[in-house]
């Protein structure tokens, strides 16, 4: 029997351009701030925040169609209106789509660090991401990074120390409401802990 073709849905974001920047009401059309979560995976860290914070808006990022797919499905059962997902490369979408001053929180939670030396170039977090998410943050916006790899967290504390333009802020685990993300359940549960780090543009 056939398959039946998948409709996308329309919590999908996809831009009517990639070769140029978006205006900010293009992904949502009202005002609240938004709030970017690269990477977003099964969207457990979305799709809380979105229900907790109905003020702002949440954008997730994912290479992976089935997980964009999921995360759209999860959304939609939710009624969440606040929430949308786009199927993207992190850097690109950071470096060439997203307008700039933009986004008030960007989130890169569990990372893939690449951790073979030889693969290292491949991270994310480099001197150009930094100065990419540099222009996308709002003045004040902020960029919250966790990590269950202590070699990753190094290295995302020498790019940040040699960029330079962003401030680090404290990061009590009680500052304010934030769930954990799928990996960090997945982390914890087999005794790793993670490393955070919040810094302020
Ligand atoms: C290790 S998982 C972490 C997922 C989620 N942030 C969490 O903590 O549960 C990394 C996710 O980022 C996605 N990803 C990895 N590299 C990416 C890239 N360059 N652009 C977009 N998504 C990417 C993967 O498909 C995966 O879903």
């Amino acid at each position: 029997m056939a398959k039946k073709p998948q409709t996308t849905s329309p919590l999908q974001f996809i831009p009517q351009d990639y070769f140029r920047r978006l205006s900010i009401n293009e992904i949502f059309a009202d005002d609240k701030p938004l709030e970017i979560d690269l990477g977003c995976g099964d969207g457990t860290f979305l799709l809380e925040m979105a229900k907790h914070y109905p003020e702002r808006n949440f954008l997730g990022v994912e290479r992976l169609l089935g997980r964009v797919r999921g995360v759209c499905k999860r959304a939609e059962d939710a009624k969440l209106t606040n929430v949308k997902v786009l199927r993207l490369e992190s850097k690109y979408t950071l470096e060439w789509l997203l307008p700039e001053e933009s986004v008030s929180r960007l989130h890169l939670l569990c990372p893939d660090p690449w951790p073979k030396a030889k693969h290292a170039r491949r991270r994310l977090v480099q001197q150009d991401f930094l100065e990419a998410l540099r222009k996308v943050l709002t003045p004040g916006g902020e960029f919250l990074f966790k990590t269950d790899h202590p070699p990753y967290f190094e290295w995302v504390e020498e790019e940040i120390e040699t960029f330079s333009k962003f401030n680090q802020l404290e990061w009590p685990e009680d500052a304010f409401f934030y769930p954990k993300t799928d990996f960090q359940k997945l982390w914890e549960s087999q005794g790793k802990s993670l490393q955070a780090l919040r810094l302020q543009k």
